[in-house]
């Protein structure tokens, strides 16, 4: 990741190129994975935000291919996250760098508190994101 970005509080990670892919009900995420190509390679990543969320969620393929869902708030001070499989970490887009375990546990970094992860349940190219 650049500095610049880094300088800036830049995340690499996208907004899903389809937003139809998703919609939030009764507390959860559905998400349609024929819509959202970006989550069907490890290291690939969404960032989910608005649509009646009340917080921002981090989704990303990790490099089993198993998807994760995490909040998508540095525990430092808010900046985004952004998935790095090759160190199976998050890590936060600033230059602060917090970074986390995939279970939000903080690994290194001035952040002092987990991130709080989400409950994926995958059949087949549905997904559904627990937000309790
Ligand atoms: S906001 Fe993430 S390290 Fe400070």
């Amino acid at each position: 990741m650049g500095f610049i970005k880094r300088l800036f509080g830049i995340s690499v990670t996208p907004s899903p190129a389809d937003s139809s892919c998703w919609e939030v009900k009764d507390g959860q995420i559905l998400l349609d994975l024929t819509k959202a190509p970006q989550l069907k390679n490890p290291g690939g990543a969404i960032r989910l935000e608005n649509k009646g969320l009340d917080k921002r969620v981090l989704v990303f393929c990790d490099e089993q291919g198993q998807l994760h869902a995490m909040h998508n708030k540095c525990a430092c001070a808010g900046w985004r996250l952004d998935p790095h499989v090759s160190s199976s970490t998050v890590q936060c887009c600033t230059l602060g760098m917090s970074t986390y375990s995939y279970d939000g546990q903080v690994i290194s970094g001035s952040a002092k508190e987990p991130v709080q992860v989400f409950e994926v349940e995958r059949e087949d190219n549905t997904v559904v994101i627990n937000l309790a």
